[in-house]
């Protein structure tokens, strides 16, 4: 059985960290246009340097949630082949949470690129006078905006095309209104996948199961159900998990 994980916003909720489109078409104040474009950066690089970095020092304040916690785990009971992690989000949480292969489609806050779009780690504030300490190029946040490209798209379509009957979709804590990845689970269901949502809110995709309810209880509960179609049922607690670092 193979398993595809859809994640977004939603589900680093219950860590503290605001979702998008419950703000009122606001980002934290700011205009998406403002903060998420390459237009905006062009505008104001100063102000997009400065949301960036508010949110990456955020990072320090937040600890994953039991719902990172369980995927984490139910990626090591899989053969890592059978299992794709992909999230929307730009924080780190599922990483810290011990998620080994998480591919983070709309890029991370955790990270800088140079204008060769080569990637770098980067932990603390990013100004406009950072360098890259490679090419000596300006920097700026790895995360993908609005008219741009997301990333790992031929890994995600390379999964997608693979599942079969008997496979499993689900998405967690997305509105499902960002494409590419609105369409991920009407293509998971066209391969024969079985298609699943946990949301606290209706969203009206294309699902054959909803699971209504917050991440945090709803995402252990699907990962025992997916333990259990593997013959790996556990009640154990988060066992092995790395601790937790920032
Ligand atoms: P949204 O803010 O659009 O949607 C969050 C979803 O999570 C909504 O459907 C909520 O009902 C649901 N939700 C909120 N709290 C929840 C909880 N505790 N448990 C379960 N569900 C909960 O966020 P995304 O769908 O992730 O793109 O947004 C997609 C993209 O739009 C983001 O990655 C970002 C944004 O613009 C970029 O930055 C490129």
């Amino acid at each position: 059985m193979r398993i595809f994980v859809l994640t977004g916003a939603g589900i680093s909720a219950e860590s503290g960290i605001p979702t998008f489109r419950d703000a009122g078409g606001l980002w934290e104040g700011h205009a998406v246009e403002d903060v998420a474009t390459p237009e905006g950066f062009a505008r104001d690089p100063d102000l997009v340097y400065r949301f960036y970095d508010e949110r990456r020092r955020n990072l320090k304040k937040v600890e994953p949630n039991p719902a990172h916690r369980a995927l984490a785990r139910l990626e090591r009971a899989m053969p890592p082949e059978d299992f794709l992690l992909v999230t929307q989000n730009i924080d780190n949480l599922h990483d810290r949470a011990g998620s080994r292969r998480v591919l983070h489609m709309h890029g991370r806050l955790d990270a800088a690129r140079n204008e060769r779009g080569e990637v770098l780690p980067w932990s603390g504030d990013l100004r406009a006078a950072d360098r890259c300490p490679r090419t000596g190029t300006r920097l700026r946040p790895h995360v993908v905006w609005f008219g741009e490209i997301p990333l790992h798209l031929d890994e995600i379509g390379r999964f997608l095309a693979s599942l079969r009957p008997g496979d499993l979709f689900c998405a967690i804590g997305t509105s499902g209104v960002v494409w590419p990845a609105a369409g991920f689970a009407a293509e998971a269901g066209r391969m024969g996948a079985r298609t699943v949502e946990i949301n606290r809110e209706p969203t009206g995709g294309p699902f054959d199961e909803v699971r209504r309810g917050p991440a945090g209880i709803e995402t252990p509960r699907f990962v025992e159900d997916c333990l259990a179609l593997l013959g790996r049922g556990s009640n154990a607690p988060e066992d092995g998990c790395p601790p937790s670092r920032p």
